[in-house]
C-alpha cells in the first residue's frame, strides 16, 4: 500500500499523524472532562444567576433577555402539613374571590379581586408585583404607617386597601396559609437582599404631566377590549370574582392602594399590560404607561380614609396623590407631575 504512494506523501502523512495526535489529546481532555463531572458534578442550576436589582437595575426595555429570578418549584413543596398551608395560600393568592370573595366559600373578606390580579402568576411574574423579596425583606419599617410591619401586617394592607376588605381573624388558616405561601416562595434569598425582578420595573419620568386625555385614549384602544369601556371589567362565568377585573368604579381598587400611586401603576402598566407584555416585552411606551395610568386614576374608585398614613410627613413619596405636603408643590402636581422638579425638592427620598 504504502509502495503505491508517491514520494512527496511524506509530509502529508506527517500532517495526518500530528492531526491525529491532536484529536487524541482533545479526546483524552474530553475524558477527563466527563470523569470530573462524575467525581465533582456541577452545581444544579435550577435558579438563574443572581442579579441584584440595586446594582444593575432593569437594563432599558428591549435591550436584554436576562430572565428574572426564578420561584422555586411548586413540586417542591413538602406533603407536611406546613406544605398543605403552602398550596392553601397559592390558592388563595390565584382565586382570591372564590374563597374569600362577596361568595366565598371561606368566609367574605374582600371584593371581587384577586392577589394574583395584580401580582401576576402568583406572585411570581417579574416585575408584575413579584413576591419573592418579601420573605428576605419584612419585618420591615414602612414609612406609610410608621411601625415595623410583618408579612401577616402587610397582606392586612393589601386586603384592606386593594380589595377593599377586612383583616382576616388573627391566628385564622386562612391568614397563615399566606403567610407560609409567601415566606416559601422567598426561600433561599439572602435576608435584606434585593432580587433582580421583584416588585415593579424601574420607569422615568416625563418631563411633562400624565395626561388623563391622552390616557383615554391610550385606553380605549389598548385596554378597553378586556377591561370594558367603563373599566368594570368582565366577571367570570361562574359569577365569583372576574374573567377580567375592574380599573376603576365600586369593585376596582380604594384610593389607599398602592395602585392609586400613579407611579406605581404607571410602572405595573408598563411591565404587565395589555395582558401578555412581559418586563422584557412591554407593549407600551413609557409616556402611554404614564398617560393611561393618568386617565385611570382620575376615574371614581372606593373610597378609604388613611388618617394615620405618613406620620413623618418629609416620607411621603412624592406622587402621593393626597395632601398635606411639606412643600409648595400643588396637590394636583404631586398626583400628575411634572415630577422632576418635586423629586428635585426631595433629594432624600428614594425614587
Ligand atoms: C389592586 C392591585 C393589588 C391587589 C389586588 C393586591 N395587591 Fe398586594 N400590592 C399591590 C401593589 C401595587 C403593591 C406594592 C405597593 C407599594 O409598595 O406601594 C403590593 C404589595 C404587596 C406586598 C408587599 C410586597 C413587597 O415586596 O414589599 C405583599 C406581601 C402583598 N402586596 C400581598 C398581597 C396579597 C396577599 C393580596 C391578596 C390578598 C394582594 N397583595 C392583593 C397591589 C395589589
Ligand atoms: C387581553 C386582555 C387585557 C388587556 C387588553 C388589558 N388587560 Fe389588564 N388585565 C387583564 C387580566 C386578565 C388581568 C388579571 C390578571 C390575572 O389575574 O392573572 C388584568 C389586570 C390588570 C390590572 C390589575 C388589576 C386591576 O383590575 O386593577 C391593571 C391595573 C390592568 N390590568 C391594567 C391594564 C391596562 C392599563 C391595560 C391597557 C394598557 C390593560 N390592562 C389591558 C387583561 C387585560
Amino acid at each position: 500500500m504504502s509502495a503505491a504512494l508517491p514520494p512527496d506523501h511524506g509530509p502529508r502523512l506527517a500532517r495526518l499523524a500530528r492531526w491525529l495526535l491532536l484529536a487524541a489529546a482533545g479526546g483524552g481532555l474530553l475524558v477527563a472532562w466527563a470523569l470530573s463531572q462524575v467525581c465533582w458534578p456541577a452545581q444544579p442550576t435550577a435558579r438563574p444567576a443572581l442579579a441584584t436589582e440595586a446594582a444593575d437595575g432593569p437594563p432599558p426595555p428591549g435591550s436584554y433577555h436576562r430572565p428574572a429570578y426564578a420561584a422555586p418549584d411548586t413540586a417542591t413543596i413538602p406533603r407536611t402539613a406546613l406544605g398543605a398551608d403552602i398550596r392553601y395560600g397559592r390558592a388563595l393568592v390565584a382565586h382570591t374571590a372564590q374563597y374569600l370573595g362577596p361568595s366565598g366559600t371561606a368566609g367574605h373578606y374582600t371584593n371581587g379581586m384577586n392577589c394574583q390580579n395584580c401580582h401576576l402568576d402568583a406572585g411570581t411574574r417579574g416585575f408584575a408585583n413579584n413576591y419573592l423579596a418579601v420573605a428576605a425583606t419584612y419585618p420591615k419599617l414602612r414609612a406609610r404607617s410608621g411601625t415595623v410591619e410583618g408579612i401577616d401586617r402587610r397582606v392586612t394592607d393589601c386586603i384592606e386597601r386593594s380589595l377593599n376588605g377586612r383583616a382576616l381573624p388573627a391566628g385564622s388558616r386562612e391568614q397563615r396559609a399566606l403567610v407560609a405561601y409567601l415566606a416559601w416562595l422567598g426561600q433561599g434569598i439572602a435576608k435584606g437582599k434585593k432580587v433582580y425582578g421583584t416588585g415593579l420595573t424601574k420607569l422615568a419620568y416625563l418631563p411633562r404631566a400624565a395626561d388623563p386625555v391622552v390616557g383615554r385614549a391610550v385606553y380605549a384602544a389598548k385596554c378597553q377590549s378586556c377591561h370594558g369601556p367603563s373599566g368594570q371589567g368582565q366577571p367570570a362565568p361562574d359569577g365569583r370574582g372576574y374573567q377580567y377585573p375592574p380599573l376603576w368604579g365600586p369593585g376596582s381598587y380604594t384610593d389607599a392602594a398602592g395602585l392609586y400611586r400613579l407611579s406605581s401603576l404607571a410602572r405595573y402598566a408598563k411591565a404587565a399590560m395589555p395582558y401578555g407584555a412581559t418586563f422584557d416585552r412591554p407593549q407600551l411606551t413609557d409616556a402611554q404607561a404614564w398617560d393611561v395610568a393618568a386617565f385611570i386614576n382620575s376615574q371614581p374608585r372606593p373610597h378609604r380614609p388613611t388618617p394615620h398614613d405618613w406620620p413623618d410627613l418629609r416620607q411621603k413619596p412624592i406622587d402621593h396623590p393626597f395632601g398635606p405636603y411639606t412643600d409648595g408643590f400643588s396637590a394636583r402636581q404631586h398626583k400628575y407631575g411634572p415630577f422632576q422638579p418635586i423629586a428635585a425638592a426631595h433629594p432624600d427620598l428614594a425614587h
